[in-house]
This record gives structure tokens, sequence and C-alpha cells, in this order.
């Protein structure tokens, strides 16, 4: 019988059929490829494959099918292998799935067996010195392909396309040159060219992908680069402003020009133009009766009140302060800086308004704010504001609604049957994803602007199941009541916090040291009174890794899965480390961000996608 495991037996002759002829193995033949390999290839101590023992079973880096026929996954990373990889080694594995040979010394060119091998679904080779080109042809059914970190050379080849499975593909940090062929991959979700010499206009397919996955390649453009085309020279460009925006602008001393443009745009069109379709709005909106009135965040706004809602540029709402008062609105929480709603507008746009309360700030302290605060915002894992409102009496923030809820309903939501448990895997992309937010924050905040109030509730979650961070640099605007210590929010704050009120880049890490606690342990860092047990997060968790029951604080949610125990230890360091007490013997949040993607690139490589 030769084929790959676990295919019927009608499916087994049809592939052979179509292929043969298919090289045949054993476990017999496995056994042998990986001893050519061993011996062909120099390498340190750590791989001594002992000829005596059962390579299924005592073979470091080697795994099996489940019925012990086939060498299933070879995974050596980091064991000293030095030199090219001959062929009739490791290509003549051809049941194998999965290939680590990452963090080597392994150089020359990838031998073509290698490649043909049919069932092959992840392939690591990152970190080595492979050179030459990519080959032309590639598993077929490879899932993830991590060729970076080593000196390829030569064009992306297009015969690429017909990877049609690829999930992730890693070619960053290698020489390659050249166009990005126009290709569409239906499944990828991580992509890495970085540092290449690629030129051309990057494909339309790819425009999705951040920024991030095409950097130091300095002749690629057009989206999510540069045009390609030369911008048109700026004097044609040129807005012309009405003299009395001028005399504004003059008058608006602190706050930026274009900014201020855009509102006075916005308030324009606003008076002008659109007086008939208010009436029908208001008309319509009297008549949807039983809905709740909004007047909970509106009752402070005054008739004739001078003040307008300031959207930000970029922003693609058109509704107005009186339209967002009409709107339904249906409470979503109370924080500690307000409470926030879920406005429903007739344009069908749903926004999120938060409603501030104890604001101490001045008007033109609480707008520089602001302006910080949209500046910040501009992040895949960070929630913008879109706008705002101040008066005397009434401070609002407008966000956009995520539909997903957040990482607080997603862990404690109501747990009664139909919701489906939060599964490994997107557990660490959702705080892979917070850590990149808040390192964006820190990175573009400058030195003292704080996220303040990081805690579940505040990570909102998008379409791609990814965290976004919400609710940031609010602090320096509140007038800070201690809070009373059965509030939740007490348990995401750093000891000098509670003590000294004062925040800082290290006091947002500590808040985020918890949120992880509680995506490892499944509980709230205080759970409410009345609500069961009252848990002090940090005391609790270090209390059962001091006595050494330490698998105990995981979720019982994550017994499912397996194999993740060792993730699931790397995280829980990652969050004791955030934890402790000192401030400056936490790790910065960029630091923590690396952390977690080493683990995220460890699970990835465990979890070959099954199909
Ligand atoms: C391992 O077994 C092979 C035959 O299967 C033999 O040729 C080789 O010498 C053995 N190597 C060692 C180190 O015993
Ligand atoms: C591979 O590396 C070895 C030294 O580790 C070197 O002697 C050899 O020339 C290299 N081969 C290639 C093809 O780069
Ligand atoms: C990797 O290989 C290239 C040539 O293929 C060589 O120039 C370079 O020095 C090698 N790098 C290391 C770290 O061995
Ligand atoms: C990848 O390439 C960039 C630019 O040359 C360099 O800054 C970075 O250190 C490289 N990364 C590694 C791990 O070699
Ligand atoms: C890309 O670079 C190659 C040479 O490396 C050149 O022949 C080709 O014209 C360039 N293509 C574009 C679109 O710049
Ligand atoms: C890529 O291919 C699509 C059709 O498959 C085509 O519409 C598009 O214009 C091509 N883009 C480039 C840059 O060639
Ligand atoms: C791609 O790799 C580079 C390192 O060479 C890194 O700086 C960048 O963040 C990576 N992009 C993504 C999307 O992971």
């Amino acid at each position: 019988m030769c084929s790959e495991p676990g295919k019927s037996p009608e499916l087994q002759f049809f592939v052979i059929a179509l292929l043969l002829p298919v090289a045949c193995g054993d476990l017999n033949s496995d056994k042998q490829a990986l001893q050519a390999f061993a011996a062909a290839v120099p390498h340190g101590s750590k791989l001594e494959w002992d000829n005596t023992t059962n390579i299924c079973t005592s073979w470091v880096g080697v795994t099996c099918t489940s019925d012990g026929t086939r060498v299933l996954t070879v995974r050596l990373p980091a064991v000293g292998l030095t030199g090219p990889i001959p062929s009739n080694t490791l290509g003549e594995l051809d049941a194998l799935r999965v290939l680590s040979l990452r963090s080597n010394f392994l150089n020359g060119s990838l031998p073509s067996d290698l490649l043909s091998l049919p069932s092959l679904r992840s392939l690591f080779l990152q970190h080595n010195n492979f050179s030459g080109n990519i080959p032309d042809f590639l598993p077929r059914r490879l899932h993830i392909l991590d060729l970076s970190y080593n000196s390829f050379t030569g064009d992306i080849p297009t015969t690429i396309q017909f990877l049609t499975r690829l999930t992730g593909l890693f070619l960053q940090n290698n020489s390659l040159s050249g166009p990005i062929p126009n290709v569409t991959f239906p499944k990828l979700k991580h992509f890495n060219i970085s540092f290449n010499h690629l030129n051309g206009s990057i494909p339309l397919s790819f425009k999705a992908l951040p920024s991030s996955s095409f950097l130091g390649n300095p002749f690629l453009c057009g989206i999510p680069l540069k045009s390609c085309l030369h911008p048109p020279p700026s004097s044609k460009w040129k807005w012309k402003l009405p003299s009395w925006a001028l005399i504004a602008v003059a008058a608006g001393g602190g706050v930026t020009v274009l900014t201020l443009f855009v509102i006075l745009l916005f308030c324009c069109i606003k008076d002008g133009a659109t007086d008939t379709t208010r009436i029908e709005r208001g008309k319509s909106s009297t008549a949807s009766g039983g809905q709740k009135p909004s007047e909970e965040f509106g009752t402070s706004v005054l008739e004739g009140d001078n003040n307008k809602l300031v959207f930000f540029q970029g922003s693609s709402y058109n509704f107005d302060l009186e339209d967002l008062l009409r709107a339904s609105a249906e409470v979503l929480g109370k924080g500690s800086f307000g409470t926030a709603y879920k406005a429903v507008l007739e344009e069908s746009a749903t926004v999120v308004v938060k409603r501030l309360k104890e604001v101490l700030a001045v008007k033109k302290d609480f707008e520089q704010e602001m302006e910080i605060i949209e500046r910040v915002g501009h992040h895949q894992n960070v929630a913008p504001l879109r706008a705002y409102y101040y008066s005397k009496d009434e401070k609002l923030l407008v966000y956009d609604y995520f539909s997903g809820g957040s990482l607080m309903s997603l862990l404690h939501g109501n747990s009664g049957s139909g919701r489906v448990p939060l599964d490994w895997e997107t557990r660490i992309k959702i705080g892979l994803g917070t850590a990149r937010g808040l390192a964006h924050i820190h990175s573009f905040g400058g030195p003292k602007f704080t996220h303040g109030n990081l805690k579940s509730s505040n990570v909102l979650i998008n379409h791609d199941m990814d965290g976004v961070i919400s609710d940031m640099g609010l602090v320096p605007l509140m007038n800070f009541p201690p809070a009373p210590p059965s509030s939740l929010a007490v348990g995401y704050r750093a000891p000098e916090v509670l003590e000294t009120r004062k925040h800082s880049h290290k006091s947002d890490v500590y808040s985020f040291g918890i949120l992880l606690l509680e995506i490892l342990t499944g509980k709230q860092p205080i759970q409410s009174p009345g609500r069961g047990e009252m848990v002090d997060l940090p005391r609790w968790v270090q209390s059962v890794v001091r006595e050494e029951w330490t698998a105990e604080v995981f979720d019982i949610q994550l017994m499912r899965f397996h194999n993740i125990e060792e993730e699931m230890m790397q995280m829980l360091q990652i969050a004791l480390a955030c934890i402790v007490r000192t401030p400056d013997s936490r790790p910065t949040i960029h630091e923590v961000v690396k952390m977690l993607e080493q683990i995220q690139l460890y699970n990835f490589e465990n979890r070959p996608p099954s199909d």
C-alpha cells in the first residue's frame, strides 16, 4: 500500500492512477531516509537517532501516523544542522506532512525531491542560509511555506499560483527581485515579503494586507504602500478657503488648520442643505414609536447650543448632533468613565456613543486630548475616535460599533448553550492583536500618553476575530475618584496606580498582563459580588503556580484542545512578567509583542491545518 494515509481506497486508487509513478514507502524506508539524512548532514549533539529504537516513539523530532506505519512530521528546529540537504534523504518521506528545519545552518539550494513530496502541508525553513531560486515546483497542498531569513534570489515564481490552499507565505529577509506575481490566494491569512528587492506594483489581491507585509522593498508601490502614480503638483489641489474661514483659522490657535477646516466645511453643509430631510427624519422617528428615545445621552444638550459634533477627517459618517440625539439608543455598558450606548442612526449607520461623566478638563484641554486620541487611533488594533461633542454639561465621544462584542463578552458572556468557547488560537490572536494595538499607542502617543483603562470590556472584536483596543487616553480628562474596591476595573490597575494614581506605559503593561491572565484562566480579575467567589487574579495565579499545580490555573474550556500546554505555559510566563510589582522590571509592550509572536509561530507550526 502506498499513498497518503487516511484516504479512502477509491480515492487512493484515483490518486494513484492520476499521479503515477508515485514513490511508495513504508516505515522502514522512512527510517532509512532519516538515517541517510542524519549521516549526511552534520549536526549538534541534540540529534541522536538510535538505530535500535522505535522511530515513532523514541526519535527526537519525529512523529508517525496514528497507526504507526509512516513518518508524519519531522521537526528539527535549532539542532545545528549544517550544509546542504542531499537528495534522496528527506525527499523520500512521501507521507510527510510537516517539515520544520528552521533556525539551523543549512545552505545550498533546495533538493527537488523534497519539493515534490505529495502530502506536505507545512514547510518551515526560515533562519537558514538557503540560496538559489525559489523552485518552480512546490508541493501543491502546502498550507504554510516559510522560507524567510535565507538568501534566496531571483523572482517569486508565478507557479506559486497553484498553491491554492496557502494560508501563510513568508519570504521576508531574502534577496528576491522582480515583481510580485499577480495571483490570488483565497485562504491567505499571513503574508510577508518584507526586506527583499522586489519592484513594480502590488497586485490588487493583496490590497487588504498591512503595509508591514511589504516593508523594505523601496521599488514596490500600490495599495497598501504609496501610489504608483506620481502625485499631481500640490498647487493644483489647494483648497480655496472663504475669508471667514481664514479668520476662524487664525483665531483657532492650537487647533490644526486642516481639522478646523473640515469642521467648518461640515457645519456649512449641515446648516445649509439638509433642512427638509431633517424634518422627514424627525417625522419618521416619532412614528417609529416603541423604541427607547435617546434622551439618555442627550438631556443636557441644549437647543441653540453653539457646540457642534466635531468629526475627524476621514470619517465617512454623515449625521449631525440632532440625528444622533434622535437615534434609538441602547445601553451597552457602564464603565468607570461613563456609559456607552449603541446608537442606530437612520442612515443605517450604527455607532457607539460614550457619555463621559466626571470630566474635569476645560474645553481647550479636552480638544487637545481628542486630537491626540484621534491621531493615535490609526492602527488595525486600535478603535478610531470618529467624533466628539463638548459642552459644559455634556461630553460625548463617537466610535465605530463592533458587532462582535468585546473580549469580556467572549470570555464571560452568557454561558448558556449555544455559546462556543473561545479556542486557543483565537485567544492567542486576540492577545497578540491587543498587544500590537497597545504597542502602537505607546509608540505614537509619546512617553506620557497611556491607555490608562485597559480591560477586557475595552478590547473589541472585529470581523476577523482580532482584538481592537478602545477607550484610550481618557485618564487625564477625568476627575478620578478612588474607585470602590469591588469595582471590576480595579483588578486591572497596577499597584503603583492604586497608590499614586500615576499612569505610565508600564502600568498599561500591568493591565495587559492581567488581561492575559484572564485569557488563560477564563476568570475575571475581580468577580462582582453575588456572582461567586472574589478572585484576586494575580494573587491566585501566583499561589497556584507556587504550589506547582500549574495546570489548574488554565480555563477548563481549554482542556479540550490538545498539545497546547507548552504554549499556555509560555503565555503564563509572559503574563507573570507583566504583573511584577516593580514597574521597571516589567517588559515593554514591544517586548511582549515579540514574545507573543513566538507563541503564535510555535502554535502555527504545531498545528498543521487539518483537512
Ligand atoms: C543502523 O542500521 C543500518 C541498517 O539498517 C546499518 O547499515 C547502520 O550501520 C546502523 N548504524 C548504526 C550506527 O548502528
Ligand atoms: C555551506 O556552508 C559551508 C560552511 O558552513 C560552506 O563551506 C559551503 O561553501 C556552503 N555552501 C554553499 C552552497 O553556500
Ligand atoms: C549565506 O550564503 C551567502 C551566499 O550564498 C553568503 O554570501 C553569506 O555569507 C552566507 N551567510 C552566512 C551567515 O553564512
Ligand atoms: C531583516 O532585514 C532587515 C533589513 O535589512 C533588518 O533590519 C533585520 O534585522 C533583518 N532581520 C533579521 C532577523 O535578520
Ligand atoms: C524591476 O527590476 C528589474 C531589474 O531588476 C527591471 O528589469 C524591471 O524593469 C523592474 N520593473 C519595474 C516595474 O520597475
Ligand atoms: C491581475 O489580474 C486580474 C485578473 O485576474 C486583473 O484584473 C488585474 O488587472 C491584474 N493586475 C495587474 C496589476 O496586472
Ligand atoms: C514582516 O517581517 C518584518 C521583519 O523582517 C517585520 O518587521 C514585519 O512586521 C513583518 N510583517 C508582518 C505583517 O508580519
